[in-house]
């Protein structure tokens, strides 16, 4: 959780309504905050909380922070579901820590091209799940990344990438697959023009994702915290720049419950700054933040 000024969900604060943001107040907050989404604020956090929290107490025409916890108390989830978006920090951008992408082209994908069998359908299975996806960028370079290591054999395989993150907005936004034209630059001309269309006119600062890369992602909410309705097996699950956000205890719990989900060899992908802590034992690193469940 970033608590940089200028951060998009931090716009609008008016300094000249300062208000006072009471340690009970801030207390209720943390609390509602990690009962709901294993998100632990404290003490550094509490500027950003105190300037997100400003604009919605401005927005709701409130006169206190107090009421807003009140509010948090009496509305239910409406107001749950609009609070944790407005709470959730999103960033995120096409290959970020590009090296995750490139040991699936290279280590990953040329392995299970030889390696899988088809099943009774005549297809090869390949399953994997952004399990914290934000607005997309996420699951749709893990698309690309599949598309071009397997290119011709790609008729072979049945591949589906589950998307899902708690936070409504960022994954409608990832469903539509419409972004800035600058979000792209860094990427290489090839596969702008291979899987962006460019818009035109109005849209023209706009690229849309091509259908190819659409149909082979479903997104949906899922709060990590709760009961997971999903099958698996995975053969990777990307979790990224999400469980720093979490105590110990529900980084070990969650980590004992991608286990269960990988397949026997699968792989585990953690944030730059994230680690399996003690639950290193039960697998083998094999690249940086990388992990693989043994066979
Ligand atoms: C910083 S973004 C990471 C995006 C992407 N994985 C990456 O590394 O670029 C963290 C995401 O985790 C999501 N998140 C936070 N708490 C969550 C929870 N309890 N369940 C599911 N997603 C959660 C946020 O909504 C946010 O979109």
């Amino acid at each position: 959780m970033s608590n940089r000024q200028g951060h998009p969900k931090d716009r609008g604060l008016n300094r000249d309504q300062a208000m006072q943001l009471s340690d009970d107040d801030f207390k209720f907050i943390c609390q509602f905050v990690y009962e709901n989404t294993g998100i632990v604020l404290n003490d550094s956090k509490r500027e950003m909380l105190y300037r997100r929290l400003t604009r919605i107490v401005r927005d709701r025409k409130l006169n206190s922070f107090s009421e807003y916890s009140q509010l948090l108390r009496d509305q239910g989830d409406k107001e749950k579901d609009f609070f944790i978006n407005a709470i959730t920090t999103n960033l995120t951008s096409f290959f970020r820590e590009n090296h995750h992408f490139e040991y699936l082209t290279k280590e990953e994908i040329p392995a299970l091209l030889k390696s899988k069998t088809a099943g009774s359908d005549g297809k090869k299975r390949l399953r994997i799940w952004s399990s914290a996806s934000s607005t997309g960028e996420e699951p749709y370079s893990i698309a690309i990344t599949l598309l071009e290591a397997m290119k011709k054999d790609l008729p072979h395989w049945d591949i589906k990438i589950l998307a899902t993150d708690i936070d409504s907005e960022v994954l409608a936004k990832g469903k539509a697959g419409v972004y800035d034209v600058n979000r792209i630059e860094d990427i290489p001309q090839k596969i702008k023009q291979g899987y962006f269309f460019q818009g035109r006119g109005k849209s023209s600062q706009s690229v849309k994702v091509h259908d190819k890369l659409q149909s082979i992602i479903t997104f949906k909410q899922l709060n990590l915290l709760h009961e997971w309705p999903i099958k698996g097996p995975f053969d990777a699950i990307f979790c990224r720049n999400v469980i720093i956000y979490f105590d110990k205890k529900t980084q070990h719990e969650l980590f004992a419950r991608y286990f269960e989900l990988l397949a026997p060899g699968g792989l585990l992908f953690l944030g730059h700054s994230e680690n399996l802590g003690n639950y290193q034992q039960y697998f083998s690193n094999v690249g940086r933040t990388i992990f693989r469940k043994p066979y």
